[in-house]
């Protein structure tokens, strides 16, 4: 006896198969970022934040665990009650530090974070209560979208939306400003987004945390090729393709592609996909940001710059908009 099992694909893994498609049949090649998270990308992207190179997560980490008081209370200035939204709470390690200085400010909120990943909403809703047994926390499992338009359903009162890690340097300058312009849409005059941005610097120093010695970024960027591989019956030779990172001092852009290394033909579910030697693959864009770029930005999206808070080495910073 024979037994077949019929693979039933769910949403998502359709959806990843025919973007991951559809990015492979253009021209030039493209995949899309969002997809390095699996358990095994979000195990590589951990070691990313570990590594000498990756100034970006202890530069906004020492915002917050410095100035979590004044960024408290700029977010309090007129003493209503808010919902505090967080787009992509992951495990809060940062926030939490701005969560405490609210609850000891005695302010009146409600912690509303949002998250794409069911386990990390989960997480959160059983151990920030641990730590913060003050709070109000309602996690919200979803799309940014979908889930701030709930939260915003809710409840009528102000709300404040934190969006840091300079997850917004994943998008194009161009997608940014229709990104915050649709954020602006769901929100009402005066609400506050927060928002963190990596600074323009040293362009060797940026080309460095997303070329490291070590080969971690490198190892993320392979991971996708691996991951195709496992989820959507791929046969990339990982070894066949070498991970080429470039900064644009001009632009701002820190771009990451995946070279093929020769002439190939990788299958994915019975679609044949031909790679030149040679051909890249553009895999993520880390947008880079000056003062003014992030104030016509601001201005572009229907919003007015409040207050900014720098590390002390200026490398990153997450700013105050108000909806104008
Ligand atoms: C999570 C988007 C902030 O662009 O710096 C790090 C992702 N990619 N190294 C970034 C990333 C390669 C990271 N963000």
């Amino acid at each position: 006896m024979s037994i077949t099992t019929i693979e039933i694909p769910t949403d998502n893994k359709m959806q990843f198969l025919q973007e991951t498609l559809i990015g492979l049949k253009s021209e030039p090649k493209f995949m899309l970022s969002k997809y390095f998270y699996d358990a095994t990308g979000d195990r590589i992207f951990q070691q990313i934040m570990d590594m000498e190179e990756y100034y970006l997560t202890n530069a906004e980490m020492e915002i917050l665990q410095n100035q979590s008081a004044q960024l408290s209370e700029a977010i309090s200035a007129d003493g209503t009650a808010f919902d505090l939204i967080e787009l992509g709470a992951g495990d809060a390690t940062k926030s939490i530090h701005l969560l405490k200085s609210l609850l000891d400010a005695e302010m009146e909120f409600s912690y509303f974070p949002i998250d794409i990943s069911e386990h990390v909403i989960a997480d959160l809703e059983e151990n920030l209560p641990k730590k913060l047994p003050a709070l109000d926390i309602t996690g919200l499992n979803g799309d940014y979208f979908d889930m701030l338009k709930k939260a915003t359903e809710l409840s009528d009162r102000r709300k404040v939306v934190l969006f840091m890690g300079a997850n917004i340097g994943n998008m194009t300058v161009a997608d940014a400003e229709s990104f915050c312009f649709s954020l602006k849409k769901l929100l009402s005059p005066n609400d506050l987004l927060i928002i963190g941005f990596d600074l323009k610097k040293n362009p060797q120093q940026i080309l460095a945390a997303y070329n490291d010695k070590g080969g971690i970024t490198r190892s993320f960027n392979l991971n996708l090729l691996q991951r195709i591989n496992n989820e959507l019956n791929g046969d990339f030779n990982v070894d066949q393709f070498e991970h080429y990172a470039s900064y644009d001092p001009a632009t701002g852009a820190c771009k990451s592609y995946l070279i093929s290394l020769k002439k190939q033909i990788v299958n994915i579910r019975h679609q044949v996909i031909h790679f030149a030697e040679n051909e890249y693959i553009f895999m993520e864009i880390s947008q880079k940001y000056s003062l003014g770029d992030i104030d016509q930005l601001a201005a572009k999206a229907g919003f007015t710059p409040v207050q900014r808070f720098f590390d002390k080495n200026r490398y990153f910073v997450d700013a105050i908009w108000r909806v104008d």
